[in-house]
């Protein structure tokens, strides 16, 4: 045994070098590198077991057959020490985060082979291969002949490598596909898809498409959506109404701001493009679903017709359905600040409310803007927040209001109110306020008395406090703010 390991010192080491390099690949967290060094550890056990027969029939076998073990097991060692040695340094330059592509270690790997393999046919199988390849020139227009479009496909991916028009981990579009590139090796580029298809294109195919790449260097990437308006809305409306719905996406950056453009006359509508930018492709899909959403929601609320191609008819009456008008009659008899008009009074007001719907996410009202509409939920949930960063003070649902301290006082909104899920409301402007307070001008005092009660208790909510404060100043204030904005005579 000690005659077998001094002799084989080299097998000790390769045996122990595979050894370190197995415990490396379990402790490492980064893929490549654990691929690496399968093929690393794979050659130096092959070049261990060739060395322990080789060793034991020492002697035994012909001449040739002993030649060709000799050869095996040197170039298995040869191949595991250099593919060692390659995966440790692309290891340590992917620690600087710099990208380390297949194809480079694919080409260091082989000029490597080729040139250690080189002397150590020549010393045991007594063959000049430097020879061979320069004289055989048949041989090397066969292989050429053989090898034309793999050999295509190499170069373009080495001309990739050089140019670098895109690198692993950047989102191109490359004739009809569109995708991640997962790896870059000497035959082909292989592109991740959102749908997580993997598309492998030949390298060739790279160097003669055009190539978008939105991944340059982390800087913003503009996307563009088309959709077509009704000829019967102003431009101006239409675009103010797409840029407020474009505030507060997630992910679609507020620089570069986006913008709408009206973009063409159509036949049944007028185009506009939207140009907006995000900062990762990957979100693209994302954002552009919840631009849809919203428009739909907002268009809605701002009567903006998306015309149908097909022309429909469609016979439209103002009033709305006498089974809505009797649900909204039921739904603002719950509301308190209601509580004093007769059943005829609140026909009165349901007759004017506007139902509105609001998508999940969507700001209702912001803190600090002037306001003149007052809410019911009608359905869905609904956040109230204040401050900065904004803390929920609030969530209102069916048959609960907001909005009555601006529009009756004409202070700005005290809080910001976002749609917690898909939500209708009945929207009541000031002037039905105004026809009220007219018909029946007691009731300002009442409606100031109640508004300085929920004022007082929403701020003992909010400070935890079990008791309210006594409400009758601030119900004084309210009252003075409220005949003011509604211009009510002084013994209202
Ligand atoms: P307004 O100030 O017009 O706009 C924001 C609205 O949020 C406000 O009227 C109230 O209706 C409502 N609001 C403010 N603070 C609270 C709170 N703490 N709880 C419930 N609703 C609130």
């Amino acid at each position: 045994m000690t005659d077998f390991l001094q002799s084989n010192w080299f097998l000790i080491v390769g045996a122990l070098l595979a050894l370190a390099l197995f415990a490396a690949r379990l402790f490492s967290a980064d893929r490549e590198f654990g691929k690496d060094l399968r093929g690393a550890i794979v050659l130096l056990l092959v070049f261990a077991v060739l060395r322990v027969i080789d060793w034991a029939l020492h002697g035994q076998l012909p001449s040739g057959a002993a030649a060709w073990l000799g050869l095996l097991w040197r170039l298995a060692l040869a191949f595991g020490l250099i593919r060692s040695a390659i995966s440790v340094m692309l290891y340590l330059v992917r620690l600087r985060r710099v990208q380390t592509p297949k194809i480079l270690r694919d080409l260091l790997d082989f000029s490597l082979y080729a040139l250690v393999a080189i002397p150590i046919v020549k010393t045991q199988l007594r063959i000049d291969l430097t020879g061979l390849l320069a004289t055989s020139a048949i041989v090397s227009v066969v292989i050429g002949l053989a090898l034309q479009d793999t050999l295509g496909n190499f170069f373009a991916g080495l001309s990739v490598q050089l140019e670098r028009p895109f690198q692993v981990g950047d989102w191109v579009s490359i004739k009809e596909h569109t995708g991640r590139v997962v790896q870059i090796a000497w035959r082909a580029t292989r592109i991740e898809t959102f749908r997580k298809e993997h598309v492998t294109l030949p390298n060739q195919i790279l160097s003669k498409e055009a190539v978008k790449n939105y991944s340059r260097a982390g800087l913003p990437v503009a996307l563009d959506l088309y959709f077509g308006v009704s000829y019967q809305n102003p431009p101006n409306q239409v675009k103010a109404a797409v840029l407020e719905a474009l505030r507060d996406i997630p992910n679609l950056l507020p620089d570069p701001p986006p913008r709408c453009r009206t973009w063409h006359f159509d036949e049944s509508s007028v185009r506009y493009q939207i140009r907006y930018f995000v900062s990762d492709f990957a979100h693209c899909d994302n954002v552009m679903e919840e631009i849809w959403t919203r428009l739909w929601y907002r268009f809605r609320r701002a009567g903006i017709e998306i015309p149908y191609p097909q022309r429909v008819m469609h016979l439209r009456s103002g009033e709305s359905p006498p089974e809505q008008r009797t649900e909204v009659v039921s739904l603002l008899r719950t509301v308190d600040l209601f509580a004093n008009l007769s059943p005829g009074d609140i026909e009165g007001v349901a007759s004017q409310v506007m139902p509105r719907q609001f998508g999940r996410g969507e700001s209702i009202i912001s803190e600090g803007a002037a306001g003149n509409t007052f809410y019911v939920v009608s359905s869905g949930q609904v956040s109230v927040r204040t401050g900065s960063p904004p803390i929920e003070v609030s969530r209102l649902g069916r048959g609960q209001y907001f909005g009555e301290m601006s529009l009756l006082t004409g202070e700005p909104r005290s809080a910001t109110v976002v749609a917690e899920s898909d939500t209708e409301l009945l929207e009541i402007d000031r002037p039905v306020f105004a026809r009220m307070f007219e018909a029946h001008p007691e009731l300002a005092n009442q409606l100031s008395a109640l508004l300085a009660h929920r004022r007082s208790a929403l701020r003992a909510a909010a400070e935890s406090s079990a008791t309210s404060s006594d409400s009758a100043p601030e119900a004084r204030r309210i009252f003075s703010r409220l005949r003011q904005i509604f211009r009510l005579q002084s013994d209202a």
